[in-house]
């Protein structure tokens, strides 16, 4: 079956509300009426209501780049899925590694947002990697199955099938090293195979798995091109206008 691609721009923590707009509007410019890609942005939250009026009316979609597992409530500094939704989104990106790393997060809180996005109606970018250590020791597998298994804890085949799935090697974000697109397939198939025994294998077969940690214009093409890569979550290349819009080319 085919998959779409998927190509996302995950802005982190920059932009201001002024710069948002404009990078948002030059994207919108280059994607044009119609896309045989989808293509999302993620800006910081404060910004998602200036990107989600820049993108209004155009196949370009809005993420979010978190969310707090909960109905309203008192839970200072912190967003539902409903207010996401609210304000336009339709993906949220869940347990970036950098959210792993620097604010603790755990399978199993990753797990609990999955869920409450899914009942929020947004898609959830499910982000699992491997540390250069844990490649080095040959354990690359064993992660990325622990953390498949325990992001997707007590998700159902009919669910499953919706949601997307971004292999991130950490040892390649921001630091200019890409995966080769040997090494990202071997674990997008690892990934796609454990999904298969998870659900079943339609299910796994409709399962976008995307690919994140310096993606450029320089190597979106081989990357993209490869059986089981679905998409790309790009970081600093998304702030760019035009290397945003050549990677989004090469999935076309
Ligand atoms: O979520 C995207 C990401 O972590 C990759 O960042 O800057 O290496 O493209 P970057």
């Amino acid at each position: 079956m085919s998959r779409r691609i998927l190509i996302a721009g995950n802005w982190k923590m920059n932009t201001r509300a002024a710069s948002a707009a404009a990078l948002a509007k030059c994207i919108v410019d280059a994607v044009g009426n119609s896309s045989s890609v989808e293509v999302a942005l993620c800006p910081p939250a404060v910004y998602l209501h200036v990107v989600a009026e820049a993108t209004a009316g155009t196949p370009v979609e809005v993420g979010a780049q978190n969310l707090y597992p909960s109905d309203d409530g008192a839970f200072t500094g912190e967003l539902n899925a409903a207010m996401l939704t609210d304000v336009g989104c339709r993906f949220v990106i869940l347990g970036h590694s950098e959210r792993r790393q620097l604010m603790g997060e755990t399978d199993a809180d990753v797990s609990k947002k999955l869920h409450a996005a899914l009942a929020g109606n947004l898609v959830p970018i499910v982000c699992v990697g491997e540390t250069l250590d844990q490649r080095e020791a040959n354990e690359t597998e064993s992660v990325i199955e622990t953390q498949v298994r325990g992001s997707l804890e007590g998700l159902d085949e009919v669910r499953a099938a919706g949601i997307v799935i971004a292999y991130e090697p950490v040892w390649a974000i921001g630091t200019g090293k890409t995966a080769s697109k040997e090494q990202a397939e071997a674990v997008h198939a690892f990934i796609r195979e454990l999904l298969s025994q998870m659900f079943s294998p339609s299910v796994a077969e409709q399962i976008r798995i995307q690919y994140g940690g310096s993606v450029k214009p320089n190597n979106a093409e081989e990357l993209l091109a490869q059986p089981n890569i679905d998409g790309a979550l790009v970081g600093g290349a998304s702030l760019k206008v035009e290397d945003f819009a050549a990677i989004i080319a090469a999935g076309q």
